[in-house]
């Protein structure tokens, strides 16, 4: 009896060992809903030689799937581990699938995959997230109670230089941990926020590059090039290697959830929007989207908000008509830490100044919608979910709607938030709540 006890314990032991951090769901290089559907599952391990296998159950069977690949990275705090990445197929739209993962022949990890959803769903978003805070934790786990089928993060994903060894200490723990057990369950998707691709002397810096995995349909940028993230030769090598195509091309994308497109926008500073190649990409992605009931902007730089923090931050404005044009629903930022909520608004911008200075313009703001009885909008909602995690901006403003600009229809800084979205054909309900799972805001958009 005794040795059956070692044993277990032994056994025990080992599957916590097999892997640095646990296996965790990514949409991959998959931008369109399909039939079948399919995820890239993650992990991490140390670096040497074991035999890894994923089964994924299909009626009473487990189909193999795979084989995992693997990066290597080498870069220093962490000690090199391996990224292992295999990608799930043949799923049914919609499932939930069981998986397993064994090493050298043990079942080490089990859990449920939620596969993309071809219609109705629920999306959680928030932004301005890992920064190891109580709060941080305290939203994750009001998003895990809220049964997301995925999560969006509206950037600086990771403090304080998106680097490897803080995805270690407070992001995976976290988003992937006991308490909320997410990112096994529903795939997690991102944009990059200015914290996420630092200049730097950080050699494990820019790690979103090497740890996720997002489509690859984004402007064909290549090192070095104008409008790419930047990285220093000779301190970033290692994560550039372990990027491999992602790098620099995965900090924008598109894709599909249900009948939403999403258009993932890196508006960082060197990524200069109203130069050529990033306009072309921008428009013929969202002219291809014309099929989609709902047309969802994504990125971490707010074109519109009422914080007195980064109040000039306006450089993404001058994209308003080019949204306009081709029926953008909605337009969710981070970057201020709080939530916000603009009215419906068409911007025509006539003076651009240096790029982190204010951008004037002329707005047309509807009036008459107020997401309850009139639900249909005559411009785009701007929303800042960026209370995610890190410590909140300009508490005092929520309570002081004279320091609002007069587009803004909610403000809530006093707290944490969250967005949930829920889509339902040609209804889409936004609801912001906090910590504890109280509503804060609640609209109703319908076509
Ligand atoms: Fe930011």
């Amino acid at each position: 009896m005794r040795t059956l006890a070692l044993l277990a314990l032994v056994s025990c032991l080992q599957a916590q060992e097999a892997f640095l951090v646990k296996h965790y769901l990514q949409l991959g290089d998959a931008p369109k809903v399909a039939a079948p559907e399919r995820l890239d599952l993650l992990w991490h391990a140390e670096d040497r030689e074991a035999t890894w296998a994923v089964e994924v159950k299909a009626g009473a069977r487990w189909v193999p799937q795979g084989p995992p690949a693997f990066r290597r990275l080498a870069a220093p705090p962490l000690p090199p581990h391996r990224i292992y990445r295999v990608t799930l197929r043949r799923l049914v739209p919609g499932a939930r699938v069981p998986y397993r993962v064994t090493r050298d022949g043990q079942v080490v990890f089990q859990a449920e995959a939620q596969v993309r959803k071809a219609g109705t769903h629920r999306m959680a978003v928030f932004g301005d997230a890992a920064e190891g805070t109580p709060e941080q934790a305290a939203i994750a786990r009001a998003v895990a109670a809220q049964h997301p089928d995925a999560v969006f993060i509206t950037g600086d994903l990771v403090y304080g230089r998106g680097r490897a060894a803080e995805y270690r200490a407070h992001f995976f723990p976290v988003y992937n941990g006991e308490e909320a057990p997410l990112m096994r369950q529903v795939p997690f998707l991102g944009v990059v926020g200015n914290h996420d691709v630092p200049f730097g002397k950080w050699p494990d810096a820019s790690a979103y590059f090497a740890y996720w995995s997002q489509p690859l349909n984004g402007p064909a940028l290549k090192a070095g090039a104008p409008g790419a993230a930047p990285v220093t030769a000779g301190v970033h090598d290692a994560m550039v290697a372990a990027a491999g195509s992602a790098f620099p091309r995965m900090a924008s994308y598109s894709f599909d959830y249900g009948r939403v497109h999403w258009t993932v926008v890196d508006s960082n500073l060197y990524a200069d929007w109203e130069g050529s190649t990033l306009k072309a990409w921008l428009e013929a992605d969202l002219k291809a989207a014309k099929g989609a009931t709902w047309r969802v902007v994504a990125l971490h730089h707010p074109l519109f908000q009422s914080s007195l923090s980064h109040a000039e931050d306006q450089w993404m404005r001058p994209l308003s008509p080019i949204l306009e044009k081709y029926g953008v629903d909605l337009v969710l930022a981070g970057h201020v830490h709080n939530y916000q909520r603009t009215a419906p608004i068409r911007f025509t911008p006539t003076r651009v100044g240096p790029r982190g200075r204010a951008v004037e313009g002329t707005f047309a703001v509807d009036e008459t919608f107020d997401g309850r009885t009139v639900t249909r909008t005559k411009g785009i909602i701007h929303i800042v979910t960026g209370a995610g995690g890190a410590q909140l901006y300009d508490p005092w403003q929520t309570d002081a709607r004279s320091s609002w600009q007069p587009w803004t229809r909610a403000f809530v800084s006093d707290r944490h938030s969250f967005t949930v979205l829920d889509v339902d054909g040609r209804t889409l309900r936004l609801r912001q709540l906090d910590a504890q799972g109280r509503e804060l805001d609640a609209i109703t958009v319908t076509k």
